[in-house]
């Protein structure tokens, strides 16, 4: 039998909270926290960086499948590294959120990522892993899988809240715009589109904290752990 492990999947549109829950979660739990849009945006940064046309599909499967990904903690945040150079605070600009939403719509950059995502989930004890296709692709068999919602407006504030911090300031309208036009592609691709899995918990955040929001997954997770360590005993 295999080592145990257990997976969170938690996929959502931008700016439902996605990021910081899935960070004190994973924490609490004493899980690996794998930011998959963090992969995506890594290979937009490097295709604008060797200025690959984000119209070429195979050029930037090339770039995914080359590329060394991995993650790290350091000062208790999850950074991630693109052959060897920590990139985590150059992929968080609104030009490289636009351009990773792009680009995973195309087969050829998910079909190389696709595997990656798979290994760093597998990792006992657990992962909780974060994105727009983790419970209906990457793990659709994932112990336990939420769908984190919540309104345009709340999801645009708190979008721009995250920008101010990292010094970009933007008026509402203009995030809320990108918010929107970002959505709409990660919805409507052919490859992969953002959904909820018909198994997924679905969590409207837009009038819960944070820590709200994380005690209310915890709680689910334990209580599926729970189901799921007693299951696995009757020889699953
Ligand atoms: O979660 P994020 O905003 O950092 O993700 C950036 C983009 O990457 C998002 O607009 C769509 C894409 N993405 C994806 O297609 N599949 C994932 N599992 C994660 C992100």
């Amino acid at each position: 039998m295999s080592e145990s492990r257990f997976v969170v999947a938690i996929d959502g549109p931008a700016g439902s909270g996605k990021s910081t829950v899935t960070h004190l979660l994973a924490k609490r739990l004493g899980f690996a926290h794998i930011d998959t849009g963090a992969l995506y945006r890594a290979i937009a940064y490097r295709a604008t960086q060797m200025k690959t046309s984000l119209d070429d599909a195979l050029a930037l499967g090339k770039i995914a499948t080359s590329a060394k990904l991995s993650f790290q903690w350091l000062n208790d945040r999850n950074q991630i590294f693109l052959d060897g150079e920590n990139v985590s605070s150059m992929i968080r600009t609104p030009e490289i959120s636009m351009a990773a939403s792009k680009i995973s719509a195309y087969a050829p950059v998910r079909d190389a990522l696709l595997q990656l995502q798979r290994d760093l989930g597998a990792r006992p004890p657990g992962a909780v892993l974060e994105g727009r296709d983790i419970g209906t692709v990457v793990f659709p068999n994932a112990e336990i899988k939420f769908y984190l919602n919540a309104s345009v407006d709340s999801r645009a504030r708190r979008r721009m809240v995250e920008l101010e911090e990292k010094g970009t300031f933007l008026d509402f309208e203009e995030v809320k715009r990108q918010v929107v036009e970002r959505d709409k592609g990660d919805m409507e691709r052919k490859v992969a589109p953002l959904k909820k899995a018909d198994d997924a918990i679905e969590v409207d955040t837009t009038n819960m904290n944070v820590e709200q929001v994380v005690d209310f997954l915890f709680a689910l997770v334990q209580e599926r752990r729970g189901l799921a360590q007693s299951g696995r005993s009757k020889g699953r």
